[in-house]
């Protein structure tokens, strides 16, 4: 199966400096087999959307509303994004949790409104610190994983990606060793699988996040059940980025 690679720019670059980071990656990675999902701001979607087209890269946005339309000042909704070209969204970031107070129940309304207009979902689950620290880490995940897919079919999940991103290994150049990712895997397809019923856990598609890097991306990628990368801070060096996607 091919490999993911998702970049999440965060808030970082304007267009026009998009526009030359593509200048140097798109001719870097020709040859790749890998599935390339660049996750922007919605200020680039145009660029992204002319550029990518003809090229198997789709991107995606950081974050959608929880609601379909209407006065919500400074919301981006679902309809909005995949008009625009998009083919995902982001949903539950560690950062969209924290600094807009994302609540369990608007992520999962969030995901709702992305399926509703065939817009794939990569849901990002994670435990902290403490939660790691005091043996609750499948408590955590399975907390987030329960109410952000409430309500949801089984056939759907086919278009719902999992990011497992430990909350402390997210821009701290810390990361879980192969066993701590191993079994976090493990209790996502478990979780999951309670919940729906699914007795091949190889359809669950998760990826890992949290301070990849050039350096350090190839013994994430080898661990069983992990499809991919979900990279930060790494990916908005095109040269860097394309090594890890090649
Ligand atoms: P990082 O970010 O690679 O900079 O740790 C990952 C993420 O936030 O998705």
């Amino acid at each position: 199966m091919k490999k993911f690679v998702v970049g999440n720019f965060k808030m970082n670059t304007t267009p026009t400096q998009f526009g030359s980071y593509l200048d140097e990656f798109l001719p870097r990675i020709r040859e790749s087999k890998t599935n390339i999902i660049f996750c922007l701001p919605a200020t680039h979607f145009h660029i992204a959307n002319q550029r990518l087209s003809t090229t198997n890269i789709k991107f995606g946005a950081q974050n959608i509303s929880s609601e379909e339309s209407g006065a919500y000042t400074g919301e981006i909704s679902s309809v909005m994004v995949k008009d625009c070209g998009a083919f995902c969204t982001l949903v539950g970031h560690s950062e969209t949790r924290r600094h807009f107070k994302e609540t369990a129940e608007s992520i999962n309304q969030k995901i709702i409104r992305a399926l509703a207009v065939n817009l794939k979902v990569i849901l990002c689950v994670g435990e902290t610190k403490y939660e790691r620290s005091t043996k609750k880490t499948k408590l955590s995940l399975k907390r987030q994983l329960d109410i952000a897919l409430k309500g949801l079919y089984e056939n759907e999940l086919k278009n719902i990606i999992i990011a497992y991103e430990p909350i402390w290994a997210i821009g701290t150049g810390k990361t879980p060793n192969v066993k701590e990712v191993e079994s976090a895997i493990t209790d996502i397809k478990s979780i999951i699988s309670d919940s729906f019923s699914i007795r091949d856990y190889d359809k669950i598609t998760i990826l890992y996040g949290g301070s990849i890097n050039e350096n350090n991306f190839t013994q994430f990628v080898k661990i069983k059940g992990v499809s991919g990368l979900l990279v930060g801070g790494a990916c908005l060096n095109p040269k860097s980025f394309a090594n890890i996607c090649k």
